[in-house]
């Protein structure tokens, strides 16, 4: 059984290693964080991911998994690394590849001491040809060595999902091997079919297209979601038309498929936004103008606009209006508040001049931290309800799918829902309440048009 050493101890490199070594691999992760370090040795995730906890403590007790500081010492106690360091965007929406060159220096400095085939994998997300010529050569020229004959080199994108990383890390639909050369290929290979006993088809390509994989991946699935939000939009605009019902006929035709065709307040997230923004530089610069991925971007960020309108289509002005914000995190399952909608949405609200409280059931640490002393929290939905003069759902948390319309109706100022994650159901909710929702043709808007036409 291989040894393995994981750099890089955030998300997708920590949930990797504890599946890994819950299944018997010896895994030695590494960091440049003390603090994550200390917190994994103990059998504490840094972050929340359901799950993790359990089998982080398991695997640090079984022996299988350690946490180190020293990256060297990391490489040199294993034969396959793989790198799963951040690749933040930078301010043109570009890759900022810091961590995956130091990463690639240290990695590098370590296979210099070491004897013997070590195979290197980059995991993170990566623009294509990087691999190849960017990691490819900082790990020769800090090793001495030469890839593909002295060390192995391949890239394997991850397709985790924050909230199901562990079952998206034990159950891929796939595993994609982006490979220098053949035995680097074979190795990768070998190692996945012993972890996923056979069972998960493996593709094998160059680096490149491996890269491009991942990218392309979100990139559809980033576009999937604009399109439905861009169909709701419509849907908002004629009497009685449901983007729901919509979405759920064509996600039937399995041509499409009825995943990601969620109409709501926009992607977020730490993938989404910056991959599809990392994609769309990458093709300026290569002298091809996506517009498709373009407005893909630019429909995400008008969803959290229409939420302020809706609310100010319902009350006039905002000053001094309450705002009750229900989940404040990018999606459910996750206290990650990276590029979250409900950090567009309240600075939207307060620079209208609203006051907002909001309630999310686990994310409100880190949210804290963002809108700093700006809009208060609450301890629970009714507390986050309580005197408000409209509701938002921006979080699809199931606590709030059970809440009742009389819920509502008993603790806020004015009963006024804006349903931005479509988890009600809108005939219940308008009877009792003023429901607004993200994709939902309002009754009135028949008058408002049959006006227009007559005018017309
Ligand atoms: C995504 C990819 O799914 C994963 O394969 C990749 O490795 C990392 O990026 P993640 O960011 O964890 O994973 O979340 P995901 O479940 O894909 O949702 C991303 C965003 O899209 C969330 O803000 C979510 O609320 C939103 N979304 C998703 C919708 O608005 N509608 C949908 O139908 C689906």
């Amino acid at each position: 059984m291989h040894k393995i050493s994981i750099v890089g101890a955030g998300y997708v490199g920590l949930c990797t290693a504890v599946c890994f070594a819950n299944r018997g691999y010896k895994t030695t992760i590494s960091d440049i964080r003390e603090e994550s370090v200390k917190l994994i040795q103990r059998g504490a995730s840094p972050f929340y991911e359901p799950h993790l906890n359990g089998l982080l403590k398991k695997a640090i007790k079984s022996g299988n998994l350690r946490a180190i500081l020293d990256r060297e010492g990391a490489v040199l106690d294993s034969e396959i690394t793989f790198i799963t360091v951040g690749t933040p965007s930078t301010l043109d929406g570009s890759v900022n590849l810091h961590f995956v060159k130091n990463s690639a220096r240290e990695i590098g400095g370590a296979l210099r001491k070491k004897d013997g085939y070590h195979l290197v994998v980059v995991k993170s997300t990566v623009p294509p040809g990087t691999t190849k010529h960017v990691v490819k050569s900082i790990l020769e020229k800090n090793s001495g060595k030469k890839a593909g004959k002295d060390f192995g080199l391949c890239m394997n994108p991850e397709f985790l999902r924050e909230g199901s990383a562990i079952h998206d890390t034990l159950k891929p639909d796939r595993v994609v091997v982006g490979e220098h050369d053949e035995r680097s290929g074979e190795t990768l290979e070998d190692f996945y079919k012993d972890f996923y006993n056979g069972r998960v088809p493996i593709l094998r390509m160059n680096p490149a297209s491996a890269e491009m994989v991942k990218y392309a991946s979100n990139a559809l699935l980033a576009t999937k979601i604009s399109f439905i939000n861009s169909i709701a939009n419509i849907c908002e605009r004629v009497p009685n038309l449901d983007v729901t019902q919509v979405a759920k006929a064509v996600g039937m035709d399995h041509r499409v498929n009825p995943l990601f065709l969620e109409a709501g307040v926009g992607f977020g997230g730490s993938c989404f936004p910056k991959d599809v923004k990392a994609l769309v530089s990458l093709s300026r610069n290569l002298g091809y103008r996506p517009s498709l991925l373009e407005s893909v971007l630019e429909v995400n960020e008008g969803q959290p606009k229409r939420m302020v309108e809706l609310a100010r289509q319902e009350l006039g002005s905002l000053k001094g209006k309450k705002v009750a914000i229900l989940g404040l995190s990018f999606k459910p399952n996750t206290d990650d508040m990276r590029e979250a909608p409900s950090i567009r949405i309240i600075i939207l609200l307060l620079r209208e001049g609203a006051s907002i409280c909001a309630y999310d059931p686990i994310a409100t640490e880190n949210a804290k931290s963002i809108f700093d002393g700006k809009i208060d929290f609450a301890p629970s939905s009714i507390e986050c309800l309580k005197n408000a003069d409209c509701c938002m759902v921006v979080t699809e948390w199931s606590e709030f799918k059970t809440l009742k319309p009389s819920i509502f109706l008993k603790h806020m100022k004015r009963p006024i829902m804006i349903d931005g994650r479509r988890i009600y159901n809108p005939s219940e909710f308008s009877r009792e309440l003023k429901y607004i929702a993200i994709g939902l043709g309002q009754e009135q808007c028949q008058e408002k048009n049959s006006h227009k036409g007559d005018q017309a």
